[in-house]
């Protein structure tokens, strides 16, 4: 490893401008060599000393063996500068992490490193067993295409997954799941809490577009929470692993239907009609357009709560929460706090909006 030897209290100038010419190792830190110090070199550096640093000396020194501490470090290290630096704004700079799954969006210009990429990201993370890239999300029930570029294919798609303390199974070949959402669940069980608070009784919730069921793992889990869950998905391969998890998961005894149906025609079941305390919609592209027939699950007798997550247009927020509040009119469903917040941008026009709607809460 070659070390460019300069006065100590230069050190900071003669880095920065190595690494302005992409000429500084960054896996390896600088050397003290007696009075001065020893900047590591890249592998780009010239074999013969640039004239500007001709004063300073060049010296070979056994750089110390660690480890990168990202997968672009493992990369950097398998496939060497010259390449890594070549496409350097095209490597996945974010990826999902899901349990034992990696899931990476891979450029077209770097798709020839596909494999050293999925390497690298195995390489850097012990606990990963599979890496997949994301082709995409397909279908009406939202699942991404995903090709296995690492690991074992005898393992399929499934993992574990821990979210807000609770264990359960996910397989995103099958269904949708994201990990994004974790902090908007913790904030649906604190919801929920303060609802049994007031009503002082355990709750009867419905999630109709449930998924594998990561917002009903911490509710089923807390304790005294939760009377009887309605959990239901149009897709039957995700409710094979929803009516796992649940069961898995079920420590409290909560009475527990799991369907796979059409989620708007779950208000077919006279049983169904005004029998839920908590109410949560996550079809982020069709939720406004599925509400009319939600709503009448949603229990009119004492303060129910509606959780919904939307996609919508940023210009288009204020017209969404007229035309929620007049369906809730229509309904005859008193409205007495309605939320509706914007919490990060999906695209350059929309927004992944947050619905919060508290009725009857005088009662
Ligand atoms: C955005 S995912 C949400 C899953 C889960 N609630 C979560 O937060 O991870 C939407 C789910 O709705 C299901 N789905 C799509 N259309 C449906 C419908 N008409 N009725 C019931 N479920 C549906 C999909 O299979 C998918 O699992």
């Amino acid at each position: 490893m070659r070390y460019l030897v300069v006065p100590s209290q230069e050190t900071e100038i003669w880095k920065e401008y190595l690494d302005s010419k992409e000429w500084l190792e960054r896996k390896y830190s600088i050397e003290i060599e007696g009075e001065k110090r020893a900047i590591p070199l890249s592998e780009l550096f010239p074999l013969n000393l640039p004239t500007n640093l001709s004063e300073f000396e060049i010296i070979e020194k056994n750089a110390p063996e660690i480890s990168p501490n990202d997968y672009l470090g493992h990369l950097k290290k398998e496939i060497g500068d010259v390449n890594y630096n070549k496409f350097k704004r095209f490597w996945p700079q974010s990826f999902d992490l899901i349990g034992e799954l990696v899931i990476v969006k891979i450029e077209k210009e770097v798709e020839k490193f596909t494999k050293e990429i999925s390497h690298s990201m195995i390489s850097h993370n012990k606990r990963v067993s599979r890496v997949f890239r994301d082709l995409g999300v397909h279908g009406n029930f939202r699942v991404r295409k995903l090709e296995l570029i690492g690991g074992s294919k005898n393992l399929g798609g499934a993992t574990k997954v821990k979210e807000n303390g609770v264990e359960f199974n996910v397989d995103p070949t099958k269904g949708y799941y994201s990990p994004r959402l974790a902090t908007e669940r913790l904030d649906t069980l604190e919801c929920a809490i303060y609802l049994k608070t007031k009503l002082e009784r355990k709750l009867n919730i419905c999630d109709p577009y449930a998924g594998f069921g990561p917002a009903l793992m911490p509710l089923i889990k807390e304790k005294g929470l939760v009377n009887y869950i309605l959990a239901n998905d149009l897709n039957p391969e995700v409710t094979t692993i929803l009516e796992e998890n649940l069961i898995t998961n079920n420590k409290e005894n909560v009475a527990i239907e799991i369907k796979c149906k059409d989620a708007r025609k779950l208000i077919e079941n006279p049983k169904n009609i005004g029998l839920f305390d908590l109410l949560l919609v996550n079809l982020p592209h069709s939720t406004i357009e599925h509400l009319p027939l939600l709503v009448g699950l949603l229990n009119n007798n004492s303060t129910a709560i509606l959780r919904a997550w939307s996609i919508i247009d940023s210009e288009k927020i204020k017209q969404m929460e007229d035309d929620i509040k007049k369906l809730f009119d229509s309904l005859k469903y008193p409205i007495s706090n309605i939320i509706v917040e914007p919490t990060r941008s999906y695209s350059p026009t929309q927004v992944y909006t947050k619905i919060e709607i508290w009725t009857n809460e005088s009662s």
